[in-house]
């Protein structure tokens, strides 16, 4: 009986891994990003690509930028609500007020971006032109 009772351990642990997976509403991908952000009604894709930068910086460059900062996850979710200037350029970000929900996530998901590649080399000229860092 012994292997039918660790098996049932490991259904039931499966299932406890499985429940809170879904509660941490992970981003997985770009794709899932931007229906976060059509479903609040926010318009960051209007000002930001995932790996080019555009009337603002790309966020696999944020995510470069921030992902070893102790504060990273907090400035970035802070900074989408509120706006932000002078970080990255001359541009600046509106305050976000409807993406208060998924900003916490977002922050989350933009720190997990790991381009490789070209995508590293271009986020890395990003990081390298602001003006202050
Ligand atoms: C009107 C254009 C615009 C919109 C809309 C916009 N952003 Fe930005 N965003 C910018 C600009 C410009 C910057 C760079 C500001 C700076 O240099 O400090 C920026 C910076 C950021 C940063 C980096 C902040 C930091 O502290 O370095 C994050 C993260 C970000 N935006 C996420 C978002 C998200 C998420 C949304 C949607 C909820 C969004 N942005 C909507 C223009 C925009």
């Amino acid at each position: 009986m012994k292997s039918l009772a660790s098996g049932l351990f490991a259904i039931a642990a499966l299932g406890m891994f499985l429940a809170s997976n879904a509660a941490a509403a992970d981003i997985k991908d770009f794709d899932a990003a931007k229906q976060l952000m059509t479903d609040k009604g926010v318009a960051c894709v209007a000002c930001h690509q995932l790996d080019k930068k555009a009337m603002g910086p790309s966020f696999n460059a944020i995510g470069l930028f921030y992902k070893d900062k102790a504060d990273g996850a907090a400035t970035l979710e802070k900074n989408i609500v509120e706006g932000v200037k002078g970080t990255w350029g001359a541009g600046m970000m509106p305050p976000q007020a409807g993406a208060k929900d998924i900003a916490a996530d977002l922050a989350k998901w933009i720190l997990s971006l790991n381009p490789e590649g070209d995508a590293k080399t271009a986020a890395e000229a990003e990081i390298a032109a602001m003006p202050a860092k």
